[in-house]
């Protein structure tokens, strides 16, 4: 197989947000508060979840992240049961790297589009197929594929990973996001073949909508997550992870800020910098599909009411096949030793 497979068609679900009254809510979040407690658990939220789950992992002793620093996080937590308020490969993240812990999520059809896009089958045939090349997959896939790689890598530590790679003369099959690959490629010049998957909300941003809205904001930095597109990409002062983008909210001079990554993002970054202006980047103009919708309808699945649901029953728990634990954990471990390793 010598082609690049061609990926499945994905359909995002429906955006369907939780709506509580004020009472409801206080009451959810006093009974998950206790709950937590009582069961020895931790929660474990990626930012693009809701302001009332961030503040409740963080008011409750657990973390506020992104995927590097989820998984990072629940290893080294001494909970035995797990949380996570973010999509599936994040469940399945924290299980593969503790087994032993029982991980829950608010609702298992939290999915990813590009974990959706890169069915373990067809990959796998696929790295048949180039086995001079060092697999390299993206921490958004399943764990079977995780289980094919060399390597996991998270958005943060794509470009230290793959220049390191390249340096060592390797060429690299790269899965499942064709923008952060191909963004990847063109800061290191490594020789990398692409899986052409895609994620529904960063795909949408809209770089002739950008350039409108930049025009009306020229004191603006405009911050952009790589998920997005090259002509997006090509509009970024700050390239980066959500982790990474927080941080340019923080020390740039800028007051003014043009956002392209999930808007659930924006309750971290007011907090962490409460007198910027941030701005939705577009993702209307020609051939849109959608306005402003920049936010990721599977995160969008994790609630106040089915955490406390899945704190009471015990159910949603995170099950991996067990062939897959030990080749998937070897990866993940890989990209943690190489990023402690470049923190020293
Ligand atoms: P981060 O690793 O930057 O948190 O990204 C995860 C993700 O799913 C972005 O869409
Ligand atoms: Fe996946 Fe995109 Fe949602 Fe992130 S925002 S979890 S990449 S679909």
């Amino acid at each position: 197989m010598n082609a690049i497979p061609a990926i499945p068609l994905i359909t995002a679900p429906p955006m369907i947000e939780e709506t509580l009254s004020s009472d409801e809510r206080v009451l959810l979040i006093n009974r998950i508060r206790n709950l937590l407690q009582q069961q020895n658990a931790v929660l474990i939220a990626h930012y693009y979840t809701s302001a009332d789950l961030q503040e409740l992992a963080e008011e409750t002793g657990g973390c506020v992240s992104d995927s590097l620093e989820m998984a990072r996080f629940g290893h080294a937590h001494a909970a035995q049961t797990l949380v996570v308020a973010g999509v599936r490969f994040m469940g399945e993240t924290a299980k593969l790297l503790n087994p032993e812990k029982r991980v829950l999520m608010p609702d298992l059809h939290a999915e990813c589009s590009l974990d959706l896009s890169c069915p373990a089958d067809s990959f796998s045939a696929f790295c048949d197929a180039h086995p001079e090349r060092e697999v390299v997959v993206y921490a958004n896939t399943s764990a079977a594929v995780k289980a094919r790689a060399d390597w996991v890598v998270t958005s943060g530590m794509a470009v230290s990973l793959i220049r390191h790679l390249h340096e060592q003369g390797k060429s690299i099959l790269w899965a499942p996001d064709r923008h952060l690959g191909d963004y990847v490629r063109s800061v290191t010049g490594a020789d990398m073949l692409l899986w052409q998957g895609g994620c529904v909300v960063h795909e949408a941003f809209r770089a002739d909508a950008l350039q409108a809205l930049k025009a009306e904001h020229p004191e603006a930095a405009v911050l952009v997550h790589p998920e997005s597109p090259a002509a997006v990409i090509a509009m970024a002062d700050v390239v980066g992870s959500t982790t990474q983008l927080i941080h340019a909210v923080k020390s740039l001079p800028n007051h003014t800020f043009i956002v392209a990554t999930d808007n659930g993002i924006f309750h971290k970054m007011r907090q962490a910098a409460p007198d910027r202006t941030l701005i939705e980047a577009p993702t209307a103009g020609v051939g849109a599909t959608c306005r402003s919708c920049a936010h990721c309808p599977w995160m969008a699945m994790n609630g106040l009411r089915n955490l406390a649901q899945v704190l009471e029953t015990g159910q949603n728990e995170i099950v991996v096949d067990p062939i897959h634990i030990q080749p998937a954990a070897r990866a993940i471990q890989r990209l943690l030793d190489f990023s402690a390793a470049q923190r020293r």
